[in-house]
């Protein structure tokens, strides 16, 4: 058992050249309170061209405080345990930033799982260890995550998995957790479709976990790209000392805010979508040219079809879009649909009960 891993253990991960970083100190850094004259950071005093948002003058809070005391509250954490990222692709990108040295590290990913990891992983020259998810049921190999993690500096779990839509079983990443000695990364993005909690309760007994949620599916808010990291406090601080000073523009924290006094509205649509789905799930398994059609926790459903290429450029045709996932590892023939509204979904199903095999 590896209960004893601490968060000095963790931080000895850390690329050594970052150790000793001093940040940038932008303006707002060093004077935060409120003045009247503001001559300290080169900004335009008469205002913006946007007569109607003439605070887009001012750089915006380099700490995003305010939404991460909202969120902190929301959630359960402190904000002392946030990160707020221009998405979670920011977040996954400073991650690897942080803790691989290039031409030297490795990420581990579970294939079929989302594809920024390996791509982030590149862009900074580091290597990814990969260890497929189980053929169908896509659960972990968990023996085999635990082993091969020797060559790894950080474990990517996505849970909900992206593209396959479901949960990866909590035993299995407590024993992950339990007898690795890695940064442990649990990628929630899909989390607020399913009923269960995650990982967030989780993190005050792992130092090494870093769970990643983001405003971007459940919240309705992709366009103003904000993506959150919870983890420990020191884990957080390094993160907040690599990003650019003010990675979260002004209009995406003033939108976070109002959305954030929402949480119903949310919620109301989380509902509509976990009912969709099933509905959805029904119908696609009902078509005689659907041979499986996989649970999912998420806000789409993977369906393995006869030709899902051919699908594809059928339903494009028909003006709807969906996903192809057939060249992915184990998702040979498979489509990765949205759950959309209840009427368009309605029509994707229409438009599917006519197709029929192109010659
Ligand atoms: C599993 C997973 N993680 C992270 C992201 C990125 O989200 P964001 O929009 O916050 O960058 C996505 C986007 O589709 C995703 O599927």
């Amino acid at each position: 058992m590896n209960t004893s891993l601490s968060i000095d253990n963790i931080m000895q991960c850390v690329r050594p050249h970052l150790r000793g970083l001093r940040p940038y100190s932008s303006a707002r850094d060093e004077f935060s309170g409120q003045a009247h004259i503001y001559l300290d950071a080169n900004e335009n005093p008469f205002g913006s061209p946007l007569l109607s948002a003439s605070s887009y003058n001012r750089y915006p809070d380099p700490h995003q405080q305010a939404v991460k005391e909202r969120l902190a509250a929301l959630k359960g954490v402190s904000p002392k345990q946030i990160f707020l990222g221009n998405g979670s692709d920011e977040a996954i990108d400073l991650l690897i930033r942080a803790f691989c040295e290039p031409a030297q590290d490795s990420i581990l990913i579970t294939p079929p799982t989302y594809g920024m990891y390996e791509v982030s992983a590149a862009i900074h020259n580091a290597g990814v260890v990969k260890v497929p998810l189980t053929p169908e049921s896509f659960q972990l190999n968990t023996q085999m995550v635990i082993e091969q993690s020797k060559h790894a500096k950080i474990i990517w779990l996505c849970s909900p998995n992206n593209p396959t839509g479901n949960l990866l079983r909590k035993e299995d990443i407590r024993a992950i957790l339990n007898h690795t000695h890695c940064l442990v990364v649990v990628d929630e993005a899909y989390i607020d479709f399913s009923d269960d909690e995650g990982w967030l309760p989780h993190l005050q007994h792992y130092p090494q976990l870093v769970v990643l949620q983001t405003f971007s599916k459940a919240w309705g808010l992709a366009g103003l790209r904000l993506g959150v990291a919870y983890a420990h406090p020191q884990i957080i601080e390094l993160l907040d000392k690599i990003k650019p000073p003010y990675n979260i523009n002004a209009y995406s924290q003033k939108m976070a805010l109002q959305a954030l006094e929402q949480p119903r509205q949310v919620a109301l649509w989380i509902e509509q979508i976990q009912r969709e789905r099933q509905t959805l799930h029904h119908a696609l398994k009902a078509l005689p040219f659907v041979d499986k059609v996989f649970p999912s926790d998420a806000n789409f459903i993977l369906v393995r079809v006869h030709d899902a290429p051919a699908i594809y450029r059928y339903l494009i045709r028909h003006g709807i879009i969906v996903r192809d996932r057939s060249r992915v590892v184990l998702c040979d023939n498979c489509l990765r649909i949205t759950v959309g509204k209840a009427e368009e979904n309605k029509q994707l199903l229409d438009v599917l009960q006519h197709w029929q095999k192109e010659d």
